[in-house]
């Protein structure tokens, strides 16, 4: 549960400090959930520049960070159609870097086997309620890292 854009960002940290190489992040949430938030707090967990603007990849749908481990955000909010993914190049970035991928839903067949899905839903108070799917061995021990620090 996140009360404020703060504890989305912490999370954010949390996971991105556990990421490495290889991990993607699939999050699933309605417009202003806190995709952008928490994909903010995986930047800084994965030692991008404070400095550095992390937003929403819309207009370029992706924006590379360099890190601890480099950071691949994506944005499909704007892609229209799968035939525009290979030239977005994300399938080689899961193999060199850590991938968050907002609006991941709208394309799922795009995302590797092995993903960690985390729905974001406001609740009619506004908090954030966010669910952790892992899809593999990889995500699973990602979550583990989350539920011990
Ligand atoms: N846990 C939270 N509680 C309350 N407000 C939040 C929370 N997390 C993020 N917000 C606020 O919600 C707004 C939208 O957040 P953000 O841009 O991260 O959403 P998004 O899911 O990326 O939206 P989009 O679908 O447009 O990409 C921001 O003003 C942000 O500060
Ligand atoms: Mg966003």
């Amino acid at each position: 549960m996140a009360n404020a854009p703060g504890d989305m960002r912490c999370l954010g940290v949390r996971l991105g400090q556990a990421m490495g190489v290889g991990d993607v992040v699939a999050l699933i949430g309605p417009l202003g959930a806190g995709k952008t938030t928490f994909a903010q707090g995986l930047a800084q967990g994965l030692g991008v520049a404070a400095d550095r603007h992390v937003a929403s990849p819309s207009f370029a749908l992706v924006n590379e960070h360099p890190g601890r481990t480099p950071f691949v955000h994506v944005d499909f909010y704007r892609l229209r159609t799968r035939a525009e993914l290979p030239e977005l190049g994300i399938e080689e970035a899961y193999d060199r870097a850590a991938t968050a991928i907002e609006w991941a839903d709208r394309f799922p067949d795009a995302l590797p086997a092995d993903h960690l899905e985390i729905t974001l839903a406001v609740e009619e108070t506004g908090r954030r309620r966010l669910e952790l799917h892992p899809t593999g061995p990889r995500s699973q021990a990602l979550v583990a890292v989350l539920a011990r620090t």
